[in-house]
């Protein structure tokens, strides 16, 4: 069971925002897509029992650690962990039917994977979300252009280093990609340790 300290300390601030758009009683589907160490499905399943999650990560390490934690808590509304790699087409990704899905989280990839990911995130989200669905992003974004504060230029600076296709991406450019794929940016949250929450919802005709 990997642990991040930046997860524990973020997984309640971001099951805030959650628990103002996720209906309480309603049964939900939800993939989580790169879910890391797994610490946060297993928090948003204990919060939110109506939901059904898929977590995946493209790592294997990742998808032990959710194991280890799934069958640590024995959560029945937590799925098995799947191989899923956001810059593949979404037809790759374990057979989700179009319109399929209520939510799709993915949490601090943007910034850390080459563009490939975040275009193959939205074009998938854009698919199988049944319409009105969601897509929450989080992580640290640019607005405008503009990266603040300087820690966030500092670590900008620092993943551009080690990955030249790495670095924070803009929110306006975030919801062009959105568009394309038939979402829309519904609502962006300020989040503590100046990160976001962006939430996309999908159109109802797309
Ligand atoms: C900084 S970690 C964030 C993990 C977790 N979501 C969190 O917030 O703690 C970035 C994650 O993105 C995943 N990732 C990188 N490239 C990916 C890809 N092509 N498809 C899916 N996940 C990917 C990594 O394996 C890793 O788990």
């Amino acid at each position: 069971m990997l642990c991040a300290a930046a997860a524990e300390r973020n997984k309640e601030p971001i099951s805030s925002v959650l628990r103002d758009c996720i209906e309480p009683s309603r049964p939900l589907k939800a993939l989580e897509i790169s879910s890391g160490s797994g610490q946060h499905i297993v928090h948003f399943a204990q919060a939110f029992k109506n939901v059904t999650w898929q977590p995946s990560d493209v790592d294997v390490q990742s998808i032990s650690s959710i194991q280890a934690y799934r069958n640590h808590l024995k959560l029945d509304n937590v799925k098995s962990a799947i191989h899923l790699d956001a810059s593949q087409s979404w037809e790759n990704w374990s057979g989700f039917e179009p319109d399929s899905l209520d939510i799709v989280i993915n949490l601090n990839m943007i910034h850390i994977s080459p563009i490939a990911c975040t275009k193959g995130l939205f074009k998938g989200a854009g698919v199988i979300l049944k319409p009105q669905g969601l897509l929450l992003t989080y992580g640290p974004y640019s607005v405008n252009g503009v990266i603040t504060p300087q820690s966030n230029v500092d670590f900008d600076y620092s993943l551009r280093q080690r990955n030249p296709e790495w670095g924070l991406r803009d929110v306006s450019f975030l919801n062009s990609l959105a568009e394309e794929n038939g979402l829309f940016l519904q609502k962006m949250v300020d989040m503590p340790a100046n990160n976001k929450c962006l939430l996309f919802r999908k159109e109802s005709q797309v």
